[in-house]
């Protein structure tokens, strides 16, 4: 897979590429993530990617030539399954959308800031627009590193364990079940005994009791037309 990301604060998503399990993606050739300055596709001398909205009001909008040069400019190289905006009034991100994203081979983010893009960047290049929850960041940037970390952890050889992301909470409207490590008594609380036999089938069933019971104490909406209710 290969993730293409826009920005006008390319700084903000230095840290969440490099480390842990997306460079690890990175170094195995699972997946590429680059982060493109919105500002290199700008002109003048001020390099500028934002104006005042038309018709007045607080805030400034990117502007649509320095977003069309750079998505025409990627759109050369590759062609792409989804050109994604992050924007709060978009569909919110849940892990269906992760699971169904991360079949895909060549994604396009764009990061909204200030008061969103112009319109008819949505209208013209836009396939898809993500919301990662009802409440407004400062840029699309943070929500655009969720939503990679989310797809890319789920290609198959990213996690060295490949079925420890089919056990996730909600992949099979589940939340995970409690887990424990040792030492198994830790100043008087232990461990449930069945974890400790080595009896897998019934660690199975526990673990499956488990997860029905904390879903249906925490997040009952989940259970809905599950049979587990
Ligand atoms: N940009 C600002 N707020 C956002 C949100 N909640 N989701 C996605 N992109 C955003």
């Amino acid at each position: 897979m290969h993730i293409d990301i826009i920005t006008v604060v390319p700084g903000l998503l230095e840290g969440p590429f490099s480390h842990s399990i997306l460079k690890r993606a990175e170094e195995k050739g699972l997946a590429t993530v680059r982060v493109h300055n919105l500002r290199d596709y700008a002109t003048g001398k001020q390099k500028q990617v934002d104006d005042y909205a038309f018709g007045g009001g607080a805030g400034m909008v990117m502007m649509i030539e320095p977003i069309a040069r750079c998505i025409e400019a990627l759109q050369q190289e590759r062609t792409y399954d989804e050109i994604i905006y992050m924007t709060p009034d978009g569909e919110t991100f849940d892990q269906p959308m992760a699971n169904t994203l991360s079949l895909k081979q060549n994604l396009l983010i764009l990061c909204g800031h200030y008061k969103g893009v112009d319109q008819r960047v949505r209208d013209k290049f836009i396939t898809k627009e993500i919301s990662i929850g009802d409440f407004v960041l400062s840029g699309g940037e943070l929500a655009a590193a969720v939503v990679a970390d989310a797809i890319i952890r789920l290609i198959p050889g990213v996690l060295n364990d490949e079925t420890s992301a089919l056990t996730d909470s909600f992949q099979d409207n589940l939340l995970a079940p409690p887990v424990y490590t040792r030492p198994a008594e830790y100043e008087g609380m232990t461990v449930p005994e069945v974890l400790l036999s080595g009896h897998e089938a019934k660690i199975s069933d526990w673990r499956f009791e488990a997860s029905v019971r904390r879903t249906k104490e925490k997040r009952p909406d989940l259970l809905k037309g599950t049979g587990w209710e």
